[in-house]
């Protein structure tokens, strides 16, 4: 007889559940959400929907951990591959050759954009991050990195030190060979690059910064300056890729080939962390010498790497990716008329596909976003370096009326703003 398996969700009250995160993960945590009258906690979680373990409230997911929902939660499709993967494999020894990483690896080469045919694997995006920046000064044998202010690639050793002080001040001094530009502004880029400069790296669309959609012209600018310069391109593309702005690559919108990708976030399908840095051929010279000179246990885990192909295979399928433009153009249409309705508090929606940002008229306005929304029933993270504004990413998968009905969650929480600020 099947022995009937308890359910994981729901285990403890919610209130049991509140004491014990506050008790023994994070006191800061429980108190701010609590403060601010957020105190949900994850329950059930199902398609574009997250619901509270009390079993009162549901949320349209409006964040999705940045891009690692762009599938919904829980996938069917997605989910069924981890079921089978598991029956066969497991983590792998990353120090052995891998079949399952070389065939993630090949597919990544097929799909990437421009000639990237080598991949490192890790297990979060600030790892990936770490071993672009080592890759770039292994090959260049320079020490600069230049990155955008109020960029954010992670809060690992290196990519930390690429971010904004305020992440780094507390621990310790800051990392030598690192500097911060500001975002959109050849000009700043060309004074500040020399022929000590390893790597620019930017995020196609600097997604703390604000969902901040670069000028047509500055990445390839970028680019040019880069190639004279002979400095390497690292394109973090952990929120930008698969899929979120209408192609499989942020960076395909601009015609760009970088010299070194990252990826992460929604290549876990939700489900099994991956990340990935690929790179150019001449860059794994780095590795020649010493092949084990950078190590990730779990990175590129092989239990990980089918489930990692399928999102490959459903993101990149021309359908799904027609499908996110058309319920981007339902966003650009209803906000157009939004912005109408509330002139005095919304002033544009910052778009590129499903890549999309609520700006509005201050800085208290992010923060007031997430709450009234959250009072509207749907999650949305205000973009912690510029909080005008209120990040917008919902699944990639949602139906044209479920996209109706944010909008209308989304008028409901513009005018909770207004009422907040008084207006
Ligand atoms: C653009 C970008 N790069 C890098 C990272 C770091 O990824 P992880 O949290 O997986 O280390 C993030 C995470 O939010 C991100 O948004």
């Amino acid at each position: 007889m099947e022995e009937h398996q308890p359910s994981f969700i729901g285990r403890h009250s919610k209130e049991a559940a509140l004491d014990s995160f506050a008790q023994f993960v994070s006191s800061g945590k429980v108190h701010f959400f609590q403060s601010i009258g957020i105190d949900f906690v994850l329950g059930n979680r199902e398609g574009p929907c997250l619901t509270d373990l009390s079993g009162e409230k549901t949320l349209i997911d409006c964040h999705c951990n940045g891009g690692v929902f762009n599938l919904g939660h829980r996938n069917p499709e997605i989910s069924q591959t981890l079921i089978q993967s598991l029956q066969e494999l497991d983590i792998g020894n990353h120090h052995l050759i891998s079949e399952q990483r070389a065939a993630l690896a090949t597919r990544l080469a097929e799909l990437a954009p421009g000639d990237l045919p080598y991949t490192v694997f890790g297990v979060g995006g600030g790892e990936a991050v770490d071993l672009a920046i080592k890759v770039a000064r292994g090959y260049t044998k320079r020490e600069n990195i230049l990155s955008a202010k109020g960029a954010y690639h992670g809060h690992t050793g290196l990519a930390l030190a690429t971010g904004d002080e305020k992440y780094r001040a507390p621990f310790g001094p800051p990392t030598p060979g690192f500097l911060q530009v500001p975002f959109n502004d050849i000009q700043a880029l060309q004074e500040n690059m020399d022929n000590s400069t390893a790597a620019v790296i930017l995020e196609t669309v600097p997604a703390t910064y604000g969902i901040a959609v670069p000028d047509n012209d500055y990445l390839p600018q970028v680019r040019r300056l880069c190639d004279e310069k002979g400095a390497l391109l690292i394109v973090d593309e952990i929120q930008t890729g698969l899929g979120r702005t209408g192609k499989l690559w942020g960076i395909e919108h601009f015609d760009v080939k970088p010299d070194i990708m990252v990826i992460g976030k929604g290549l876990s399908g939700g489900i099994y962390p991956m990340a990935a840095t690929c790179f150019r051929a001449e860059l794994e010279s780095v590795f020649h010498q010493d092949p084990f000179i950078h190590i990730s246990t779990f990175g590129g885990a092989e239990v990980g790497c089918p489930v990692a192909m399928k999102v490959l295979e459903m993101s990149s399928d021309p359908e799904f990716l027609s499908h996110v433009n058309e319920i981007a153009k339902i966003f650009r249409d209803g906000f157009s008329v939004l912005r109408e309705k509330h002139p005095e508090i919304l002033v544009r929606l910052r778009q590129l596909g499903l890549m999309m940002g609520i700006e509005m008229v201050n800085e208290y306005c992010g923060p007031f976003f997430s709450k009234a929304a959250y009072d509207a029933g749907f999650l949305s993270v205000y973009a912690n370096n510029d909080t005008r504004v209120a990040q917008f990413l919902p699944p990639l998968t949602i139906q044209p009326s479920q996209a109706e009905e944010l909008l209308m969650k989304v008028d409901h929480a513009l005018e909770g703003v207004k009422n907040m600020l008084g207006l």
